[in-house]
Protein backbone atom coordinates (compact mmCIF):
# COMPACT_ATOMS: atom_id res chain seq x y z
CA UNK A 1 0.00 0.00 0.00
CA UNK A 2 1.34 3.17 -0.55
CA UNK A 3 0.59 5.85 1.82
CA UNK A 4 0.86 9.24 0.94
CA UNK A 5 1.49 11.51 4.29
CA UNK A 6 0.86 15.55 4.35
CA UNK A 7 2.92 15.78 0.87
CA UNK A 8 4.16 19.25 0.12
CA UNK A 9 5.91 20.69 -2.78
CA UNK A 10 7.17 24.43 -3.23
CA UNK A 11 9.43 25.36 -6.05
CA UNK A 12 11.10 28.31 -5.68
CA UNK A 13 11.83 30.52 -8.72
CA UNK A 14 12.69 33.83 -10.06
CA UNK A 15 8.89 34.55 -9.79
CA UNK A 16 8.14 33.13 -6.70
CA UNK A 17 7.52 30.28 -4.61
CA UNK A 18 4.57 28.12 -6.45
CA UNK A 19 2.94 25.43 -4.17
CA UNK A 20 2.05 22.71 -6.31
CA UNK A 21 1.45 20.54 -3.45
CA UNK A 22 -0.48 21.68 -0.55
CA UNK A 23 -0.63 18.80 1.87
CA UNK A 24 -1.45 15.76 -0.05
CA UNK A 25 -2.45 12.68 2.08
CA UNK A 26 -3.78 9.82 0.24
CA UNK A 27 -4.20 5.86 0.64
CA UNK A 28 -3.32 3.92 -2.43
CA UNK A 29 -4.46 0.21 -2.03
CA UNK A 30 -2.69 -2.32 -3.49
CA UNK A 31 -4.51 -4.08 -6.38
CA UNK A 32 -6.46 -0.65 -6.97
CA UNK A 33 -6.29 0.99 -10.06
CA UNK A 34 -6.59 4.90 -8.39
CA UNK A 35 -7.14 7.68 -11.20
CA UNK A 36 -6.04 11.23 -10.25
CA UNK A 37 -7.90 13.88 -12.04
CA UNK A 38 -7.55 17.86 -12.09
CA UNK A 39 -7.12 20.68 -14.47
CA UNK A 40 -4.24 21.38 -15.86
CA UNK A 41 -1.36 22.82 -13.42
CA UNK A 42 -3.23 21.15 -10.51
CA UNK A 43 -0.02 19.29 -9.71
CA UNK A 44 -0.90 15.83 -10.97
CA UNK A 45 2.96 14.94 -12.69
CA UNK A 46 4.12 16.81 -9.14
CA UNK A 47 2.36 14.23 -7.35
CA UNK A 48 3.37 10.74 -8.95
CA UNK A 49 6.92 12.20 -9.52
CA UNK A 50 6.76 12.28 -5.45
CA UNK A 51 6.28 8.68 -5.61
CA UNK A 52 9.08 7.17 -7.26
CA UNK A 53 10.99 10.36 -5.72
CA UNK A 54 11.79 11.89 -9.53
CA UNK A 55 11.15 14.64 -7.19
CA UNK A 56 11.49 15.13 -3.00
CA UNK A 57 8.88 16.59 -1.58
CA UNK A 58 9.56 19.58 0.26
CA UNK A 59 7.83 17.80 3.54
CA UNK A 60 5.60 14.94 4.41
CA UNK A 61 6.01 11.30 3.88
CA UNK A 62 5.83 8.64 1.38
CA UNK A 63 5.29 5.27 3.59
CA UNK A 64 4.94 2.15 1.22
CA UNK A 65 3.89 -0.84 2.95
CA UNK A 66 4.98 0.64 6.28
CA UNK A 67 8.22 2.23 5.42
CA UNK A 68 9.11 5.46 5.08
CA UNK A 69 10.82 5.52 1.52
CA UNK A 70 10.86 9.56 1.38
CA UNK A 71 14.73 9.79 2.18
CA UNK A 72 15.92 6.98 0.30
CA UNK A 73 19.28 7.38 -1.79
CA UNK A 74 21.37 5.37 -3.47
CA UNK A 75 20.98 1.62 -3.73
CA UNK A 76 18.14 1.79 -1.39
CA UNK A 77 16.54 4.03 -4.26
CA UNK A 78 16.94 2.28 -6.64
CA UNK A 79 15.83 -1.05 -5.30
CA UNK A 80 12.47 0.84 -4.61
CA UNK A 81 12.20 2.39 -7.90
CA UNK A 82 12.07 -0.87 -9.62
CA UNK A 83 9.27 -1.68 -7.13
CA UNK A 84 7.38 1.97 -8.77
CA UNK A 85 7.29 1.99 -12.73
CA UNK A 86 6.38 4.51 -14.65
CA UNK A 87 4.80 5.24 -18.01
CA UNK A 88 4.26 8.93 -19.85
CA UNK A 89 2.63 10.51 -22.98
CA UNK A 90 5.92 10.76 -24.70
CA UNK A 91 6.83 6.63 -24.85
CA UNK A 92 10.23 7.02 -23.68
CA UNK A 93 11.63 4.81 -26.23
CA UNK A 94 14.88 4.21 -27.69
CA UNK A 95 14.27 4.52 -31.41
CA UNK A 96 17.31 2.72 -32.54
CA UNK A 97 16.46 -0.14 -31.05
CA UNK A 98 13.78 -2.73 -31.68
CA UNK A 99 10.79 -3.20 -29.60
CA UNK A 100 12.60 -6.48 -28.05
CA UNK A 101 15.42 -4.81 -27.16
CA UNK A 102 13.83 -2.16 -26.02
CA UNK A 103 12.29 -4.14 -23.37
CA UNK A 104 15.32 -5.78 -22.44
CA UNK A 105 16.72 -2.11 -21.65
CA UNK A 106 15.84 -2.73 -18.05
CA UNK A 107 17.74 -5.89 -17.70
CA UNK A 108 20.79 -3.91 -19.54
CA UNK A 109 20.70 -1.44 -17.39
CA UNK A 110 20.66 -3.14 -14.06
CA UNK A 111 23.71 -6.25 -14.80
CA UNK A 112 25.36 -4.71 -17.70
CA UNK A 113 23.99 -7.82 -19.97
CA UNK A 114 21.03 -9.63 -21.54
CA UNK A 115 21.05 -13.26 -20.97
CA UNK A 116 19.31 -15.71 -23.31
CA UNK A 117 16.61 -15.65 -19.88
CA UNK A 118 16.07 -11.76 -20.11
CA UNK A 119 15.03 -12.43 -24.22
CA UNK A 120 12.99 -14.82 -23.63
CA UNK A 121 11.56 -13.06 -20.61
CA UNK A 122 11.46 -9.73 -22.87
CA UNK A 123 9.39 -11.88 -25.24
CA UNK A 124 6.59 -13.04 -22.91
CA UNK A 125 6.18 -9.27 -22.05
CA UNK A 126 5.70 -8.51 -25.76
CA UNK A 127 3.11 -10.91 -25.74
CA UNK A 128 1.27 -9.92 -22.63
CA UNK A 129 0.99 -6.55 -24.61
CA UNK A 130 -0.37 -8.75 -27.62
CA UNK A 131 3.04 -7.78 -29.73
CA UNK A 132 4.85 -11.04 -29.84
CA UNK A 133 4.94 -10.78 -33.44
CA UNK A 134 6.62 -6.86 -33.18
CA UNK A 135 9.84 -7.81 -31.41
CA UNK A 136 11.66 -6.83 -34.37
CA UNK A 137 10.23 -3.68 -35.13
CA UNK A 138 11.72 -0.36 -34.65
CA UNK A 139 9.51 2.36 -32.48
CA UNK A 140 9.20 4.18 -35.91
CA UNK A 141 7.26 1.19 -37.51
CA UNK A 142 4.92 1.13 -34.73
CA UNK A 143 1.22 3.20 -34.37
CA UNK A 144 1.70 5.31 -31.01
CA UNK A 145 -0.78 2.78 -29.10
CA UNK A 146 1.93 0.12 -29.84
CA UNK A 147 4.73 2.16 -28.58
CA UNK A 148 2.73 2.87 -25.45
CA UNK A 149 2.45 -0.73 -25.03
CA UNK A 150 5.86 -1.38 -26.01
CA UNK A 151 6.47 1.01 -22.94
CA UNK A 152 4.18 -0.82 -20.84
CA UNK A 153 6.22 -4.65 -21.56
CA UNK A 154 9.73 -2.39 -20.63
CA UNK A 155 7.77 -1.22 -17.14
CA UNK A 156 7.06 -4.82 -16.56
CA UNK A 157 10.29 -6.03 -17.12
CA UNK A 158 11.66 -5.42 -13.60
CA UNK A 159 8.22 -7.03 -11.94
CA UNK A 160 6.77 -3.63 -10.68
CA UNK A 161 4.20 -3.47 -7.58
CA UNK A 162 2.93 -0.16 -8.92
CA UNK A 163 2.84 1.50 -12.34
CA UNK A 164 2.34 5.31 -12.62
CA UNK A 165 0.59 6.43 -16.04
CA UNK A 166 1.15 10.36 -16.43
CA UNK A 167 -1.32 10.81 -19.39
CA UNK A 168 -0.26 7.79 -21.00
CA UNK A 169 -3.02 7.51 -23.94
CA UNK A 170 -3.33 11.63 -24.14
CA UNK A 171 -1.29 11.29 -27.24
CA UNK A 172 -3.16 8.23 -29.05
CA UNK A 173 -6.36 8.27 -31.05
CA UNK A 174 -9.57 6.23 -29.13
CA UNK A 175 -8.56 2.84 -30.87
CA UNK A 176 -5.60 3.10 -29.94
CA UNK A 177 -6.31 4.24 -26.30
CA UNK A 178 -8.82 1.36 -26.29
CA UNK A 179 -6.09 -1.14 -26.76
CA UNK A 180 -3.38 0.59 -23.99
CA UNK A 181 -6.38 0.42 -21.92
CA UNK A 182 -7.20 -3.12 -22.26
CA UNK A 183 -3.50 -3.63 -21.37
CA UNK A 184 -3.23 -2.13 -18.49
CA UNK A 185 -6.78 -3.33 -17.19
CA UNK A 186 -4.67 -7.19 -18.02
CA UNK A 187 -1.74 -6.12 -16.20
CA UNK A 188 -4.09 -4.52 -12.98
CA UNK A 189 -6.82 -7.29 -12.84
CA UNK A 190 -4.55 -10.49 -13.71
CA UNK A 191 -0.89 -9.42 -12.67
CA UNK A 192 -2.39 -7.51 -9.79
CA UNK A 193 0.00 -4.33 -10.41
CA UNK A 194 -1.61 -1.72 -8.66
CA UNK A 195 -2.01 1.61 -10.76
CA UNK A 196 -1.57 4.85 -10.17
CA UNK A 197 -3.33 6.39 -13.13
CA UNK A 198 -3.14 10.16 -14.20
CA UNK A 199 -5.55 11.51 -17.11
CA UNK A 200 -7.40 14.46 -17.84
CA UNK A 201 -9.72 11.58 -19.84
CA UNK A 202 -12.89 11.48 -17.49
CA UNK A 203 -13.76 8.25 -20.30
CA UNK A 204 -10.56 6.47 -19.01
CA UNK A 205 -11.23 7.16 -15.24
CA UNK A 206 -14.73 5.29 -16.33
CA UNK A 207 -12.89 2.77 -18.04
CA UNK A 208 -10.52 1.51 -15.65
CA UNK A 209 -10.15 3.20 -12.62
CA UNK A 210 -11.76 1.78 -9.35
CA UNK A 211 -10.65 4.65 -6.84
CA UNK A 212 -10.25 8.22 -8.12
CA UNK A 213 -9.73 11.57 -6.12
CA UNK A 214 -9.43 15.30 -7.55
CA UNK A 215 -6.95 17.65 -7.58
CA UNK A 216 -7.30 21.16 -7.30
CA UNK A 217 -4.27 23.47 -6.59
CA UNK A 218 -2.25 21.02 -5.04
CA UNK A 219 -5.02 19.52 -2.73
CA UNK A 220 -7.37 16.56 -2.24
CA UNK A 221 -10.66 17.94 -2.57
CA UNK A 222 -12.72 15.14 -3.19
CA UNK A 223 -12.04 10.86 -3.77
CA UNK A 224 -14.46 8.02 -3.25
CA UNK A 225 -15.43 5.09 -5.49
CA UNK A 226 -15.46 6.25 -9.49
CA UNK A 227 -19.19 5.18 -9.71
CA UNK A 228 -19.75 7.48 -6.64
CA UNK A 229 -18.14 10.06 -7.50
CA UNK A 230 -19.38 10.26 -11.31
CA UNK A 231 -23.22 9.64 -10.06
CA UNK A 232 -22.67 12.49 -7.74
CA UNK A 233 -19.99 14.85 -7.87
CA UNK A 234 -20.06 17.35 -5.42
CA UNK A 235 -16.81 19.67 -5.70
CA UNK A 236 -17.29 22.48 -8.31
CA UNK A 237 -14.20 21.14 -10.60
CA UNK A 238 -15.69 18.04 -10.45
CA UNK A 239 -18.59 18.92 -11.74
CA UNK A 240 -16.42 20.99 -14.30
CA UNK A 241 -14.05 17.61 -14.85
CA UNK A 242 -17.76 15.86 -15.74
CA UNK A 243 -19.10 18.32 -17.82
CA UNK A 244 -21.94 18.84 -15.25
CA UNK A 245 -20.70 22.65 -14.43
CA UNK A 246 -22.72 25.40 -13.65
CA UNK A 247 -21.71 27.22 -17.19
CA UNK A 248 -22.55 23.91 -18.72
CA UNK A 249 -26.17 23.38 -16.78
N1 LIG B 1 10.20 21.84 -12.07
C1 LIG B 1 9.32 22.82 -11.79
N2 LIG B 1 9.74 24.08 -11.49
C2 LIG B 1 8.86 25.04 -11.18
N3 LIG B 1 7.53 24.89 -11.16
C3 LIG B 1 7.05 23.68 -11.46
C4 LIG B 1 7.91 22.57 -11.80
N4 LIG B 1 7.14 21.49 -12.05
C5 LIG B 1 5.86 21.88 -11.88
N5 LIG B 1 5.80 23.19 -11.53
C6 LIG B 1 4.58 23.96 -11.23
O1 LIG B 1 3.79 23.20 -10.33
C7 LIG B 1 2.42 23.29 -10.67
C8 LIG B 1 1.88 21.88 -10.87
O2 LIG B 1 2.47 21.32 -12.05
P1 LIG B 1 2.15 19.85 -12.55
O3 LIG B 1 3.02 19.60 -13.73
O4 LIG B 1 2.25 18.93 -11.40
O5 LIG B 1 0.63 19.97 -12.99
P2 LIG B 1 -0.31 18.94 -13.75
O6 LIG B 1 -1.56 18.82 -12.92
O7 LIG B 1 0.44 17.72 -14.06
O8 LIG B 1 -0.69 19.72 -15.10
P3 LIG B 1 -0.94 19.17 -16.58
O9 LIG B 1 -2.36 18.62 -16.57
O10 LIG B 1 -0.84 20.38 -17.44
O11 LIG B 1 0.08 18.12 -16.88
C9 LIG B 1 2.34 24.16 -11.91
O12 LIG B 1 1.97 25.46 -11.53
C10 LIG B 1 3.74 24.14 -12.47
O13 LIG B 1 4.05 25.33 -13.13
MG1 LIG C 1 1.03 16.78 -15.82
Amino acid sequence: MISLQNLTKVFDDASGSEHALAGVSLEIADGDAFGIIGISGAGKSTLVRCVNLLERPTSGRVVVDGVDVTDLHGAALRQYRQRVAMIFQGFGLLSQKTALDNVCFPFLAASGRVSAEDRKRAQELLELVDLGDKALSYPAQLSGGQKQRVAIARALATKPEYLLCDEATSALDPASTESVLDVLRRVNEERGVTLLVITHSMDVVRSICKNVAVLVKGQVVEQGPVEQIFAAPEHETTKALLGRGRWNG
